[in-house]
């Protein structure tokens, strides 16, 4: 018989950080800062509106968009945060989490062979998504003496006549960086000058420290160049329930639900009730949430850095990435080392980019006793090591 799979999914990479996680799931004692979830349970007054709408029967598909509610109540949480206004009858998509908002965004304005910049280090599917919609993905590497914020000087070395998106996502995974106001300026001005799109997935938006987040979108000249992403799966910890949103100008949005409708038809109908209880009533869970990541935050920082692991201050999502030269490691053998050892579950930078090399993310979605029992296990294995 026939090899049936395509040449472009058999090129396809697969993502490296399944890997450590099968190694861990066959053995004991694991404690795990592998996974890019957050450990709490979705607040029970969400889960609640959740299962109220299934027994209230509401079963059936919604609009392909979304309900009319949940777009209002997304397009009323925008405007509150950063006073940017996008219209629910028009601009505003309900979508099965970002992943499937990413893929409608590229595949929406990407002809074959279109180039997409993608900053590195990323979320592990951006690449693929841009493979799968049919694009070119072209790799520009923010770096840590830039705290991982990207440049506009690194940007427009990459920009080709087939140049048609940057895809940008701060606060970042996998190093937890924020882009400053005046690094956002930058990528916009690239933008502007090559007349591209900017696709800004903003899903951890919520959860940032010590600094306020700033929409792509309500940048100067942006609004109309912009698809911005977000959703509920970290902020109000709702990875299972599938709900994300797209918001961008009419014409783009037109597009992407066209696409939404033939693929999907609509997001689960009670995972969007429940967003919509988040996104009216979810304040409170939302910092409650925050200020436990932020106390891990400080602890797993100021851990890492005592072992040597140079780490630098993280100011979004729920990740650390410190620099794990020190133990004399490349960062693959570090992760399976440590998980052999010391049974400790981190992954490997290189997993998200090759300007990863060298660094590991450390989750902190896991208790606070749990991550300092972590640091003592590593501490031992930099004492082995180091
Ligand atoms: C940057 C980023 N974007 C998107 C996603 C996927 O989110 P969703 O659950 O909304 O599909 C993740 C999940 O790890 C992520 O880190």
């Amino acid at each position: 018989m026939r090899d049936f799979i395509s040449q472009s999914v058999q090129k396809m990479k697969p993502s490296g950080i399944r890997r450590y996680f099968d190694i861990a799931a066959t053995m004991e004692n694991v404690i795990t800062l592998g996974i890019g979830e957050p450990n709490f349970v979705t607040p029970g007054h969400i889960m609640q509106a959740g299962m109220d709408s299934l027994m209230a029967g509401k079963t059936a598909y919604t609009s392909n968009s979304g309900t009319i509610e949940l777009r209002r109540a997304i397009s009323a949480y925008i405007e509150r945060l950063y006073g940017v206004y996008y219209s629910p009858d028009d601009q505003v998509l309900v979508t099965v989490g970002v992943s499937e908002a990413l893929f409608l965004a590229l595949r929406a304005v990407l002809d074959p062979g279109d180039e997409v910049i993608v900053v590195q280090p990323c979320f592990v599917a951006n690449a693929a998504a841009v493979e799968m919609a049919g694009g070119v993905p072209v790799i520009v590497n923010a770096l840590i003496d830039d705290e991982f914020q990207i440049t506009g000087a690194a940007l427009e070395d990459a920009i080709t006549p087939r140049t048609k998106a940057i895809l940008i996502s701060y606060p970042n995974n996998p190093t937890g960086a924020v882009l400053d106001h005046a690094h956002m300026l930058e990528v916009a001005a690239v933008a502007e000058k090559h007349d591209l799109l900017v696709i800004s997935d903003e899903i951890y938006e919520r959860l940032v420290y010590d600094v306020d987040h700033e929409c792509f979108a309500s940048l100067p000249g942006m609004y109309d160049r912009t698809i911005l992403l977000s959703g509920m799966s970290k902020s109000y910890a709702m990875t299972g329930w599938r709900v994300g949103y797209a918001t961008a100008s009419a014409p783009l949005m037109d597009a992407m639900r066209k696409l939404h409708q033939y693929l999907i038809m609509s997001a689960p109908t009670m995972s969007q009730h429940a967003a919509l209880r988040a996104l009216t009533e979810g304040e409170g869970d939302v910092e409650d949430m925050r200020q436990q990541y932020d106390r891990r935050r400080r602890l797993i920082v100021n851990g890492f850095n005592n072992l040597g692991l140079t780490c630098f201050e993280p100011r979004g999502a729920f990740y650390a990435f410190p620099n794990i030269e020190a133990s004399g490691m490349s960062d693959e053998d570090f992760c399976e080392r440590l998980l052999m050892e010391e049974q400790v579950a981190v992954v490997p930078g290189s997993a998200f980019g090759d300007s990863g090399r060298g660094f590991i993310r450390a989750s902190y979605t896991n208790s606070y006793e749990n991550i300092e029992e972590a640091l003592e296990r590593m501490a031992r294995f930099m004492r082995r090591h180091g």
